[in-house]
């Protein structure tokens, strides 16, 4: 089914090795290959120190593989320079972390616009972009208030917002509900399951929380260094799904 829709991303053969030194050398990525389609939500779970960190950070270009290649939207991005990268990150890529990373001292507009101020973009532009995202993520009543003064769930609403203004097709999350109770994590993968499906938005999610992996259309289960196990949601309920995902937990880890 989805070998019929755009490739987003693919991954040959990735390795990530840290430490210069055989005495000191450390395979974290052991031989990834994988196909991200178009639309779709992706999951990563496994283990603490299993590398998913450094999996997502290899694709997303934050972190140059050991050996391999990355291709987004068709572009190699091993292929590009520093400027290159930073411009391609810019254009196609947004980012959100379990820390939220704002400007606390600023507006909670003055974060959002942030990526557009670099670009030259028009005042009035800016303004209607600010306000459309806002709405999308509900925080469309908190645009004066000072970052510092907002609550945790609308601090990572803010920071979604800001990772969606240059209209990126790939969101690139590490942990996003990791400093959220239950409640703003799930209001947060309800707004990111809306945008997956009304933007056709390529979602691309680690989490330790199977909840949170239930959101997801496909899963992989990540474990020292390689992808043991992957599936698609299909037709299950998201009851069903979270099942699986147990499952595959308690068989993995077993
Ligand atoms: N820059 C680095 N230099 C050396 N070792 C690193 C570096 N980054 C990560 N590692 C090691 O790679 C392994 C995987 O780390 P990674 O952060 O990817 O794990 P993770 O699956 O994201 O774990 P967690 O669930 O705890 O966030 C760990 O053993 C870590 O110590
Ligand atoms: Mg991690």
């Amino acid at each position: 089914m989805s070998s019929q829709k755009d490739i987003i991303l693919e991954a040959r053969h990735l390795t990530k090795s840290f430490g210069l030194y055989r005495t000191n050398r450390h395979d974290v990525i052991k031989g990834i290959d994988l196909k991200i389609y178009s639309g779709e939500f992706v999951c990563i779970m496994g283990p603490s120190g299993s590398g998913k960190t450094t999996l997502l950070n290899l694709l997303s270009t934050i972190d140059a593989p050991t050996t391999g290649s990355v291709i987004i939207n068709n572009i190699s991005v091993g292929k590009l320079g520093l400027i290159g990268l930073a411009d391609f990150r810019h254009e196609h890529l947004g980012f959100i972390f379990q820390d939220f990373y704002l400007n606390e001292r600023l507006s909670v507009f003055k974060n959002i616009a942030t990526p557009l101020l670099v670009n030259n973009v028009d005042k009035e532009e800016i303004r209607h972009r600010v306000q459309d995202i806002a709405y999308l993520l509900h925080i469309e009543d908190q645009l004066d208030k000072m970052a510092d003064q907002c609550s945790r769930g609308q601090k990572q609403r803010i920071a979604v917002a800001r990772a969606l203004i240059t209209n990126p097709k790939l969101i690139v999350a590490d942990e996003p509900t990791g400093n959220l109770d239950q409640k703003n994590a799930h209001e947060l993968l309800k707004i990111l399951q809306k945008l997956n499906k009304r933007l056709n938005l390529t979602i691309l999610l680690v989490t330790h929380d199977l909840l949170v992996a239930s959101y997801s259309s496909r899963f992989f289960y990540l474990k020292d260094g390689q992808i043991t196990t992957e599936f698609e949601r299909g037709e299950l309920s998201q009851l069903d799904y979270l099942h699986r995902i147990r499952d595959c937990f308690e068989d993995e880890e077993s």
